[in-house]
């Protein structure tokens, strides 16, 4: 009998800016204290891309992950970029990022939207294309540059986010290691408590519309109260319960998917939103702290790059042996929330 065929994640690599942008700087920005962000969310700095775009730092984690996994771009069929702060509305930057590395013409590459949940998504999606046989390796990154979307005088939102990509190789494998289970949810009536209307909405409307001079005072104000600011927009508190929650839950589908349990986890990766947000997870699931892998503390939120980026550290940084077990967990906007238990 065929052994069952898996993906298993054949190298990594990350990516953030070099831009640093910290506590301290943020109090000149704001009404803020470096004492108010550290004990509310455990963030104490963040990078910023000035100079690079969000293919930008898709490329150079993407090139780190290829080489970690000793492939080279002629190797891969597959590209799925998890962002919502893409390159352009289109082309994809995955397809940004196919022309970059020189990945053949012809192999599939798209991006996926659901916020922090972005690199889950695009690994989960990845990983049924290499079980099924279609494809043998899979470039998944998962990227964002909130910057662009982050309103610089709202002290609620500006504190919390920062910019970066992580990227992973993903191989099918008949061996032991690679996914062992993964899902993906989301609730679209819950839309509105994590949201970024975005720019240039209905032009159209806009040109045509009655020319501000031409209006009275009061109508000015009314379609000043109209225009919807198009920047993050979050319910923090509400925010806060529903992702340990869900999370906890997610986490429990994957274990009792991958039939082991929260004691046979080596580390849990999270997304890196909040302190808080992981710890309570984390005493949620009864796992000890050296089985938590937290770096939010130097790069804040960096939604979708969040997973792959805290993952190329911990296993650049030895937290990662052969047959561990590994388990990720997202949750963002959409809402969306994700996990996925792995072999090493
Ligand atoms: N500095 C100083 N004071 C602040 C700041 C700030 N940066 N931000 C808010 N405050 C004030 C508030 O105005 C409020 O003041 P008040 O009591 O006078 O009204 C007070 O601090 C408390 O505000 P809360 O919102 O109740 O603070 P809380 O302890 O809930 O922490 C936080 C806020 C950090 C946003 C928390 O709710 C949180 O982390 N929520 C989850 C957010 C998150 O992770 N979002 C990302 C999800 S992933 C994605 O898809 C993007």
């Amino acid at each position: 009998m065929g052994q069952t065929l898996r993906a298993k994640i054949a190298g990594t690599g990350s990516y953030v800016p070099e831009k640093v942008l910290t506590n301290k700087e943020l109090e000149s920005m704001v009404d803020t204290t470096d004492e108010w962000i550290t004990t509310r969310t455990g963030i104490r700095e963040r990078r910023i891309a000035v100079s690079e775009s969000s293919t930008d730092m898709a490329v150079h984690a993407a090139e780190r992950a290829l080489k970690s996994a000793g492939v080279s771009a002629a190797d891969i069929e597959l590209v799925v970029v998890g962002t919502v702060t893409p390159e352009m509305t289109f082309p994809s930057t995955a397809c940004f990022v196919q022309s970059r590395l020189g990945i053949k013409s012809g192999v599939p590459a798209f991006d996926l939207s659901a916020a922090c949940s972005g690199f889950l998504y695009a690994l989960d999606v990845a990983e049924k294309y290499i079980v099924s046989g279609i494809v043998k390796r899979a470039l998944v990154i998962g990227v964002d540059r909130f910057s662009e979307i982050i309103d610089w005088t709202d002290r609620s939102t500006c504190v919390l986010f920062g910019d970066g990509a992580g990227a992973v190789v993903l191989s099918g494998t008949k061996g032991k290691s690679g996914i062992m289970a993964s899902n993906i949810h989301s609730d679209g009536r819950k839309w509105d408590m994590l949201y970024a209307p975005g720019k240039g909405r209905c032009p159209f409307g806009k040109e045509n519309a009655k020319k501000d001079s031409d209006k009275t005072e009061s109508a000015k104000k009314e379609s000043a109260e109209k225009e919807t600011p198009p920047y993050l927009a979050m319910s923090g508190n509400e925010t806060f319960k529903v992702a340990v929650r869900t999370m906890v839950a997610s986490i429990k589908e994957a274990l009792k998917a991958a039939k082991v349990s929260a004691d046979d986890v080596k580390l849990l990766i999270p997304h890196q939103a909040n302190q808080r947000i992981i710890e309570a997870t984390r005493q949620r699931l009864k796992l000890p702290k050296e089985r938590l892998f937290m770096n939010l503390d130097k790069y804040g939120n960096t939604s979708a790059g969040s997973i792959p980026i805290a993952l190329d550290e911990a296993y650049r940084q030895g937290r990662i042996k052969r047959g561990d077990i590994i388990l990720f967990v997202a949750f963002g906007g959409g809402l969306t929330w994700s996990s996925a238990a792995l072999r090493w």
